[in-house]
């Protein structure tokens, strides 16, 4: 038999975190490996579905509060974005808040490339430096904008992807990341109806469905698997003890698959589970800056308070009263 090396090995994160991932007794994959080409594609196609508040939400919260934004931020500092630029949002932030430099930090070199060439020529005459790293631990900025005034941006409610400690864990690495005169933008997807929220996870037009199932397709495409995927269906419940969506994929029978080389078996009902997306309540998110490192500046909600977006400011490394 002809051995695929590069997976028989486990040589890349994502055979070595899926093989992890599918040993534990509750089996998980990390919801970052959703996104390959395809993967992308259908979130693109989640953030235009009716069912999916989070995006236009956000859009319009920037569009509103743009003002607000810069007054609280000044302006000409170097905005930081966290994780690979988006189309529509960053944008709309640069618009308001004339910065003097832009800096995409994605762990995909690619992705970044892409998005820093989008970036800088729709904004000529702007300074785009993109760093490829690692944006979940304490990072080393271009040497040329060392204090300098930073501007953090973390759109989407990425946050909501970690828990509570991870997500505190993470917020302190952009404290370090962005020094002391730092500002965060950050939004985050607030707790509401279960229905809606369910809704906005299992769309009508099964596009979510699609997202998660696509990490099966990725498992067969990249880790020479044979999962049989007609067996699995997407499941997103509420767990409001936790706080969270949790979306999973649901085996349908007993059945057995390869994975890098890997044997791995499922009885019937058993899960994958691919995603948390917590929500909180506007209390608990400015909490959530208060343990990282943050002081809560300002928040701001639409009428149906679906979504926040909020400023924060560095805390001050001193003596506390
Ligand atoms: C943009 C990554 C935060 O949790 O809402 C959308 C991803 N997953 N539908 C979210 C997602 C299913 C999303 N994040």
């Amino acid at each position: 038999m002809m051995l695929d090396l590069k997976s028989s090995t486990l040589s890349t994160p994502f055979a070595r975190d899926v093989v992890a991932g599918l040993s534990q007794p509750r089996k998980v994959i990390p919801a970052r490996y959703f996104y390959d080409r395809r993967g992308s594609e259908l979130f693109e196609e989640i953030t235009r579905l009716p069912e999916y508040y989070p995006t236009r939400t956000e859009i319009e919260l920037l569009e509103r509060h743009g003002g607000d934004i810069a007054r609280l931020t000044g302006k000409r500092r170097v905005v930081v974005e966290f994780g690979s630029g988006s189309s529509t949002k960053t944008p709309l932030l640069l618009a308001c808040v004339d910065p003097a430099a832009y800096v995409p930090i994605d762990i995909s070199a690619d992705f970044l490339r892409e998005s820093a060439a989008v970036l800088a020529a729709q904004h000529p005459g702007l300074e785009v430096l993109p760093v490829a790293g690692d944006f979940t631990r304490p990072l080393a900025l271009p040497r040329q904008l060392r204090d300098r005034p930073m501007l953090g941006f973390f759109p989407g409610s990425t946050i909501g992807n970690l828990d509570p400690a991870a997500a505190v864990d993470l917020l302190r690495a952009f404290r370090a990341t962005l020094g002391d005169e730092a500002r965060l933008v950050i939004g985050i997807d607030l707790r509401k109806n279960p229905r809606l929220l369910e809704a906005a996870y299992d769309d009508s037009a099964g596009i979510t469905a699609a997202f998660n199932l696509n990490l099966l397709d990725r498992l067969n495409r990249e880790l020479g698997g044979d999962v049989p995927v007609e067996a699995f269906e997407h499941r997103a419940t509420w767990n409001d003890a936790l706080g969270r969506i949790e979306m999973h994929l649901v085996a349908q029978r007993d059945l057995a698959f390869s994975v890098a080389g890997r044997r791995f078996t499922m009885a019937a009902g058993e899960t994958i589970h691919t995603e948390n997306s917590h929500k909180y309540a506007l209390e608990e998110a400015r909490l959530l800056a208060r343990t990282s490192g943050w002081t809560p500046l300002a928040a701001w909600t639409d009428a149906q308070a679906m979504f926040s977006l909020h400023v924060w400011g560095a805390a001050p490394e001193q003596l506390q009263p």
